[in-house]
């Protein structure tokens, strides 16, 4: 490659072209180079010395070569006499220039040939504020470059041609080559350099680096991801809105590695908190998930951590009371994670210049091209809104929030208005509880003892931030569940908003009665029992001894029982069986109070009647005969079943009636003014039991009408004189001893202005307005 362009050279730039001028020099001559003056070390020279010493030619540009004094000086082989010419800009020096000297940036304007003997060409080219040496010489003369009498460089030709570039800066009298260090300390990292011709420029660390002890600067930074808010390495913040999981942090250049985050909702639909945080190291496979309550998983199983740091596949895990923290060095850079379940500070040390990727990097980048799909579900996305919580005091919240700004925290030399605006932007929209108050403050100063090895002392009595301890340490709680703080300031399993909001918004606790053949279950969730005080595991059906199935991975309790079992009340009418139980709360026996809500679920499976069973029922007596006073009134009752609607063949006890036999129940006074007063049946039921109000219960008469749950029932000339009956099929209840009792309530109603009649429209028996009296009860059994 160098010998075509050497040719070229000779070519065009070999001397005895049209020199505007050209003199002979000799010893101790001061040559004039004004019209053409050349930049030597940040000096701008227009002589040049001559001195043909014993042993060399000497061009010096500050005056006359004195070995004694700091020269900048060309020394050169000996020879007894020269020539100088000066030429105009050459095409052909600033091509080879250019190729041989990519410093030089501006564009040639003159030279100055310096030419020993038949063989030295040595040319001052001037490039304006830059300039060159180029020594041609088929020969192997060797010239020193001399600056304050320092050899800087030295020309040497190669293949007949070489060159240096003389433009450096000058500091303090001193020469220094472009490039080169000027002065720097190693305590703060700053340093001077001569970037180009006589430019000296200051640098310091990058606003990402610190000044290590070595004095050099290394990529040093910090990112902090609390509840919705990421504070990036550059101090900028953004917020997640939804519930998808996230890059955090990459390097470009160890590929192998990613710490992303997973968002959730917690108390309200529409605020995502950062639920935990996952490191993978591709190289080794392992995952490190590191969750609330200072929870680990190493490739999904638990792992039990103390504050000795433990290493896993070069991951160094520990733990304190405030949190845990992940450790890894890769490549030329450590990674520390640290997650106290609200808020994870990821410190990245490496080198210089060091880009990161991910939400860390660049949190102002658009946030969907940081979503990792492969890690969320597809509904991650939807944003959902919800009623804005009017105890929140927008100003004084961000009062608090301001306290940043203030002292003691004030003597961090890290920004706080980022860590402002993610307090304030958080807790004007979602309640300040779960530690939250102290949670932005907890992150500032952690921040400062990290990054600036600043106790932000006292911070804590300001804020009245008592305990650095995290929350909910060793708790666990499921996927669709969150830790946080009761308002007696305990700490438990909460639903998450969007889960909970379906169940929340029917007033359910769990999913419907799933019903079969002839049993029943009822699964209820755990954290919404939790919302009304009910351990998911104390409770049981009827029969305390039929507790739940508690499966400890769902925070879920499933009860089950069949017709026979658990104290299910099974009711059966001609078409239908029904059977019932009821939830309810451990009583423990200790207590003699209880603060808690009785529980009290009642469900129930209605089928359809299989088959009718052949059960005969007698009556205990013919007809049950009451005396009444009431009010001014002394009348007898007679209750009476027959099997006709005539009521000509009466029940007697030697009568067997069967099941879903049709029987007529006549309830007659005797004694009362038809004309003064009606007789109205408000309500008939049957019980198992001779008490009216023990045992199972099933309703005839309700609201002095049929219970519409009942067809079989009806009623004929209720409140219309001083005697009506009922009808109604005969039934049993199940798993349950073959009596029946039957009671009845009667009123007597005055007649004097509108009837007496109750209206029994449609679904539900109105209630008469008229005034009546509580006239009489009435019972009759039955036995099979
Ligand atoms: C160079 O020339 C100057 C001027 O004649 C003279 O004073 C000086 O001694 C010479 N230097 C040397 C080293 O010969
Ligand atoms: C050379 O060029 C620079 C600009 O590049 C100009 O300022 C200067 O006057 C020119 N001439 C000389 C002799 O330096
Ligand atoms: C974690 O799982 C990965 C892949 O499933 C496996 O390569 C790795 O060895 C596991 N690490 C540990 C510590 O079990
Ligand atoms: C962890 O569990 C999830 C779901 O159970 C599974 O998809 C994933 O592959 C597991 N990861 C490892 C490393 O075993
Ligand atoms: C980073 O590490 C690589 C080898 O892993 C090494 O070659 C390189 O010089 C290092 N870079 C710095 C800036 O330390
Ligand atoms: C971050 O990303 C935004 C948007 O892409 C860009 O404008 C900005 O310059 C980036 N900031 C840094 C420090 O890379
Ligand atoms: C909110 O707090 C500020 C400052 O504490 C107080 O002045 C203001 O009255 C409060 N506003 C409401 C609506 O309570
Ligand atoms: C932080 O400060 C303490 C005391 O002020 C000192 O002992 C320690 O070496 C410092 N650490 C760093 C990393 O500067
Ligand atoms: C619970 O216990 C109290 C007192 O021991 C008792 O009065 C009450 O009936 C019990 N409740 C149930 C549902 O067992
Ligand atoms: C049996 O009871 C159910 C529920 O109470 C009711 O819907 C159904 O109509 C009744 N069947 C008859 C024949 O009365």
């Amino acid at each position: 490659m160098l010998r075509p362009l050497l040719c070229l050279l000779a070519a065009i730039a070999l001397p005895g072209a049209s020199g505007q001028s050209s003199q002979s020099f000799s010893n101790n001559m001061k040559l004039d180079i004004s019209s053409c003056p050349i930049m030597y070390f940040g000096q701008k020279y227009e002589q040049v010395y001559v001195n043909f010493t014993n042993d060399n030619t000497v061009f010096c540009f500050n005056g006359f070569y004195n070995p004694g004094t700091k020269g900048d000086c060309l020394v050169a082989p000996k020879a007894e006499d020269g020539q100088m010419a000066i030429y105009g800009r050459s095409d052909g020096i600033q091509m080879v220039v250019n190729i041989f000297v990519p410093t030089i940036t501006n564009s040639m304007n003159c030279s100055v040939l310096l030419n020993l003997g038949s063989t030295i060409f040595l040319y001052l080219v001037n490039f304006g504020p830059q300039a060159v040496l180029m020594l041609q010489s088929p020969e192997s003369p060797v010239i020193d470059v001399l600056a304050n009498s320092d050899k800087v460089d030295t020309l040497r030709p190669v293949e007949g041609i070489a060159f240096s570039d003389v433009s450096g800066c000058r500091y303090l009298g001193l020469p220094y080559k472009v490039g080169s260090v000027v002065s720097s300390d190693p305590k703060t990292c700053q340093s001077l350099t001569c970037s180009t011709a006589d430019v000296l420029t200051h640098s310091a660390c990058g606003p990402l680096d610190r000044c290590g002890r070595n004095g050099i600067c290394s990529f040093d930074t910090i990112c902090t991801v609390t509840g919705p808010a990421v504070i990036d390495i550059q101090g900028h913040k953004n917020s997640v809105e939804d519930r998808c999981a996230y890059s955090l942090l990459s390097i470009p250049s160890v590929p192998n590695f990613l710490v992303l985050a997973n968002f959730q909702e917690r108390r309200r639909k529409d605020v995502s908190f950062l639920d935990s945080v996952t490191l993978q190291v591709a190289g080794s496979g392992v995952q490190i998930h590191l969750i609330q309550g200072g929870r680990v998983l190493l490739n999904n199983s638990s792992m039990v951590l103390s504050s000795s740091v433990q290493l896993v596949n070069g991951v160094e895990l520990s733990k304190d009371n405030t949190g845990v923290t992940a450790k890894v060095s890769l490549s030329n850079f450590t990674t520390s994670v640290f997650f106290d379940g609200y808020t994870a500070q990821i410190r990245v040390q490496g080198p210089s210049g060091s880009s990161l990727q991910g939400l860390c990097g660049n949190s102002s980048r658009p946030l969907s091209g940081l979503r990792l799909s492969e890690h969320s579900s597809t509904s991650c996305e939807t944003q959902y809104s919800d009623t804005s919580d009017s105890t929140i005091n927008c100003t004084m919240v961000t009062e608090r929030c301001n306290l940043l700004k203030k002292a003691p925290f004030s003597s961090c030399n890290i920004d706080p208005e980022p860590y402002i605006k993610a307090c304030s932007d958080t807790l004007c929209r979602y309640p300040a509880v779960d530690g939250l108050p102290c949670q932005f403050l907890e992150a500032y100063t952690r921040a400062c003892s990290l990054m600036s090895n600043t106790t932000l002392e006292g911070w804590r009595t300001v804020a009245e931030c008592s305990s650095p301890d995290a929350f909910c340490q060793d708790q666990t709680c499921i996927d669709n569940e969150f830790c946080g703080e009761t308002s007696g300031g305990e700490t438990r399993c909460f639903c998450r908003s969007i889960f909970a909001s379906p169940y929340r918004e029917i007033s359910a606790l769990g999913t419907p009665t799933v019903c079969s053949q002839n049993s029943a279950s009822l699964t209820l969730i755990g954290c919404l029992l939790a919302e009304k005080g009910f351990d998911y595991s104390a409770l049981h059906l009827r029969d305390p001894t039929c507790t739940g199935q508690v499966d400890e991975k769902t925070h879920m309790v499933t009860f089950s029982f069949n017709s026979n079992s658990c104290g299910t009340q099974v009711m059966t009418n001609s078409t239908e069986i029904i059977y019932k139980n009821t939830i309810m709360a451990q009583n423990s026996s200790s207590d003699i109070i209880t603060r808690q809500d009785q529980v009290h679920i009642d469900f129930s499976c209605i089928q359809t009647q299989p088959d009718l069973k052949t059960v005969a029922f007698r009556i205990r007596d013919s007809s049950v005969v009451q005396v009444i006073t009431s009010g001014p009134w002394t009348y007898t009752l007679t209750m009476k079943a027959y099997t006709d609607a005539s009521r000509t063949q009466a029940v007697d006890p030697s009568t067997e009636v069967q099941l879903n036999q049709k029987i007529w129940v006549e309830l007659a006074t005797d004694g009362l003014d038809a004309n003064v007063v009606s007789l109205v049946t408000e309500s008939c039921w049957a019980t198992n039991q001779a008490s009216p109000d023990g045992g199972l219960r099933y309703d005839l008469i309700l609201n002095s009408c049929p219970n519409v749950a009942d067809q079989t029932v009806t009623m004929q000339g209720n409140g219309q004189g001083t005697s009506n009956y009922f009808s109604f099929n005969m039934f049993q209840f199940s798993g349950s001893s073959g009596e029946i009792y039957l009671h009845c309530k009667l009123q007597l109603c005055v007649k004097q202005e509108s009837s007496c009649i109750p209206v029994c429209s449609g679904a539900r028996g109105r209630r008469s307005i008229r005034s009546r009296y509580e006239a009489a009860f009435i019972s009759m059994a039955w036995t099979t």
